[in-house]
Formats: C-alpha cells, sequence, structure tokens
C-alpha cells in the first residue's frame, strides 16, 4: 500500500516575517501556523499521521482525561502513543482538579511522553458543564488559574496551551479574563473556539471574538478556530482577526488533505510559492484517491488498535465524510459502514469507478457536528459568582470523566 500522493507538502523553507506564516510555541517553531483541533474520537495517532503526511504544522491528540491518566487507565495509555514520525508530540488534558491535572502533566513530562500539553476548557456536553466542568470551568476563574498555573508548573519546560470557548453563553463570557489570567500564569498559546457552549457547534463562529483577543493578549500567540474549511478560509480567518495561528478540526474529516491545501495556502502568504504552484499542488482527489486513502487510515488503525475488527468499526464514522460529494452509490455506503475486515474493505472499493474526477465544490465545505443552540446545563447556583470559593458544595470530581475522549 503506498502512501497518499495528493499534494505533497512543499520543503519547509526559510524565514518568513508577517504574522501568521510562522507560530512559535515556547521553544516549537512550526513552519506554517497551522494545528489539527484534538477531536475525541478522531485524532488519534492514525488520523494524525495521516494529516501529517499531506502537511505542516501542529497535530494534537485527542483530550486526554487527567484521572484515567493518572489511573493508567489501559485506553488512555494507547491513546497518548505517538509513533516516531509525529515529531513535535502534542497532547491535550482535560480535568477539573488541579493535583490531577499536574500529576497527569508530571507522567507525560518525567516518562518524556510529549513535546507539548494542551489544556481542554471548552467541553459544551451537559453532563460535563451540569458538574462545572468544560467551558462551565473558567466561569470560576480561582479554579482555571490554579489548574493552569499547576500544569505549567509541573510541565517545566514542556510549553503548556489553552483552548477555550468564548464562555457559557453570550451573557456569561469568560474568554478574555481566562485569558489573561493563562496568560499570566504562564501558558504559551491561546485557541479560541469562537462559539459559547449554548452555541454547542450550531452557526457561524464568530471570529470577530479571536480578533478581540489578539486585541488583548499581547505577549503569546493566539490560535484562532471554527469554521475553517478550506486554505482560503484560514488565511482569511488571519487576515480578519490578525490571529498567529489556526486550528483545524471538522474541516479535515474525510480530507485529511485539507492539511497540504493549508500548508500550501500559508506558504503563499508567505511569498515562498507562488500562486499557480500553490494552485497545482491543491487536492483534487479522485474516487480511486479517496478509496486509497480510506484504506491507509483503516490500515493505521488496525496498526494503533492492534486489533482489525477494532479498526473496522473505528472506520466506519469516516465513511460518508470520505465520500462526501462522490458518486458512490448508497448500497456501497450501507457496506462499508458495517465492513469487519480490510479484505472485505478491498473488495467493496474495488466496486467503485476510481476514475471518477474530483466533484469539487460538493466534496467541499462544512461537514461533522453542527446542531442547534442549547441551554448550557450548570450546578445549582453556578452563575451567581466568579469564585468557586463563594460557590458552596460543588461536586466538581463527577466533571472529571474517567474516560478519555467523548
Ligand atoms: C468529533 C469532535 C470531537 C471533539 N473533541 C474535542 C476534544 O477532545 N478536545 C477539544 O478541545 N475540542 C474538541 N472538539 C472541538 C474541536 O477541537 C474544535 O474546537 C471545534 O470542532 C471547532 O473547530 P472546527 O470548526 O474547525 O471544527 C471536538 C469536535 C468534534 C467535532
Amino acid at each position: 500500500m503506498s502512501t497518499p500522493t495528493l499534494a505533497p507538502a512543499p520543503p519547509a523553507a526559510s524565514a518568513g516575517t508577517t504574522p501568521g506564516d510562522r507560530l512559535t510555541i515556547g521553544p516549537i517553531r512550526l513552519d506554517v501556523p497551522v494545528v489539527l483541533a484534538p477531536m475525541a474520537g478522531i485524532t488519534n495517532t492514525a488520523f494524525r499521521r495521516l494529516c501529517r503526511e499531506f502537511g505542516a504544522g501542529l497535530y494534537v491528540s485527542e483530550m486526554i482525561t487527567s484521572r484515567a491518566l493518572v489511573e493508567r487507565n489501559e485506553s488512555t495509555m494507547r491513546l497518548i502513543m505517538h509513533h516516531p514520525s509525529e515529531t513535535p508530540r502534542s497532547i491535550q488534558l482535560y480535568g477539573v482538579d488541579p493535583g490531577t491535572m499536574a500529576a497527569a502533566a508530571r507522567i507525560l513530562v518525567e516518562e518524556d511522553r510529549t513535546d507539548h500539553i494542551d489544556m481542554n476548557f471548552g467541553c459544551p456536553v451537559p453532563k460535563v458543564t451540569k458538574k462545572g466542568g468544560g467551558a462551565a470551568l473558567p466561569w470560576k476563574l480561582d479554579l482555571f488559574r490554579e489548574i493552569v498555573e499547576s500544569v505549567v508548573d509541573a510541565a517545566g519546560d514542556i510549553p503548556v496551551t489553552v483552548k477555550m470557548r468564548k464562555g457559557i453563553d453570550t451573557d456569561h463570557l469568560t474568554y478574555l479574563e481566562a485569558a489573561k489570567a493563562a496568560e499570566g500564569a504562564g501558558v504559551s498559546a491561546i485557541a479560541l473556539h469562537a462559539r459559547t457552549a449554548a452555541d454547542f457547534y450550531s452557526g457561524h463562529a464568530d471570529w470577530s471574538a479571536i480578533a478581540r483577543l489578539k486585541e488583548t493578549i499581547t505577549s503569546i500567540p493566539v490560535l484562532g478556530n471554527g469554521d475553517i474549511w478550506s486554505g482560503e478560509d484560514a488565511l482569511r480567518m488571519v487576515d480578519e482577526t490578525g490571529c498567529d495561528g489556526v486550528v483545524v478540526g471538522r474541516g479535515c474529516l474525510g480530507r485529511p488533505w485539507l492539511f497540504g491545501d493549508l500548508a500550501a495556502a500559508f506558504r503563499v502568504r508567505a511569498g515562498e510559492l507562488g500562486a499557480a504552484e500553490a494552485d497545482a499542488l491543491r487536492a483534487a482527489p479522485s474516487l480511486g484517491d479517496v478509496a486509497r486513502t480510506l484504506r491507509r487510515h483503516t490500515e493505521l488503525l488496525v496498526e494503533f488498535f492492534g486489533d482489525e475488527g477494532h479498526a473496522c468499526r473505528d472506520i466506519r464514522k469516516h465513511i460518508a465524510w470520505y465520500l462526501k460529494g462522490y458518486p458512490a452509490g448508497h448500497e456501497v455506503r450501507a457496506a462499508l459502514s458495517t465492513v469487519t475486515s480490510l479484505a472485505q474493505m478491498e473488495e467493496i472499493l474495488a466496486t467503485l469507478d476510481w476514475n471518477e474526477p474530483y466533484p469539487g465544490a460538493d466534496a467541499e465545505g462544512p461537514r461533522g457536528r453542527a446542531g442547534s443552540p442549547k441551554n448550557p446545563s450548570l450546578p445549582d447556583r453556578w452563575l451567581e459568582s466568579r469564585t468557586l470559593e463563594s460557590a458552596g458544595r460543588v461536586d466538581l470530581a463527577a466533571a472529571e470523566l474517567t474516560h478519555s475522549g467523548g
């Protein structure tokens, strides 16, 4: 099986001075200011490797819960693994307890398991916010500050970043104060998913909030996140907000080659690549290319899980994303979504017309989670004060997920 050949990343080039050309996160210097967003159930080492083969930048693990890491939960220990080709390594932690978060960071650092730690303060899932975790947590600025400080301290020379949403809802925004607290605590960058928890994944990300954050935070990079579906979107976000880099999530689902387009877009912007050269590099995968990449993704998942059946079950959620816009009939899609072995996958893929050309816009644009706004669930009287100390008894431990992802 050959590796994907679409839009290979051009060789790394030298100096560039325009903001948004290079990204420095602590000691980590990235040739293009592009970060693969952590996505639970998606950004395991298999998918990160696949994306990295097309592009450049930083590729973050899915969220790892600190308690599960400290307890050395078996699937969590597998989730923090990196392939030797993955450098710099990057792991996202989630937790609500400063001590447990610090202990988790110490494991990562002392056992040399990562080069970067990101912290997740953006989870909008009701069962998490209802207990004061996820996007609800930065409202309690004292707890937020304590968690960030303890992780920065435990991480030593390893750079720590935070990823957050705008806040709980439009009346309870937290991002500017939380970002200032994180900057003060010594983080190396701040990423903003420009939605509130109440927005969930609905509507459009509010890029103006990224611009405000960039005006507010001046000593470290600000990364913008939300609704980047193409290289053009990424440049537009940088131009409109002044952010130092972009974090890309759903846009690459079923399209790992998007990282090639993103790298090319930023290299054109930095003057390292001509627009015509970039156009020639732009990914336009035929159905055969998609089939090859789908198969390679599955093979990488087999390596990751060490179990072909498990890998085949896991790849099923990616099928509709890979085939979006391509002429692949209902029967093929249905067969792939129950696939149980690589051999069976080969047989099904062989029934497709591999010469079908790239369908263009139909294969691009929004994909993945969307949905409608939700009233965030919060602990009783959570919004009455900005400090945990004055919040009375809150069972925060219940906001600590026992398993990673989700
Ligand atoms: C399936 C899925 C899983 C996610 N898991 C995480 C996660 O583990 N940690 C995190 O910080 N954000 C997570 N997110 C949010 C994304 O990192 C990102 O902030 C969000 O999708 C907005 O960016 P996008 O518009 O580029 O997708 C997840 C999003 C999706 C769609």
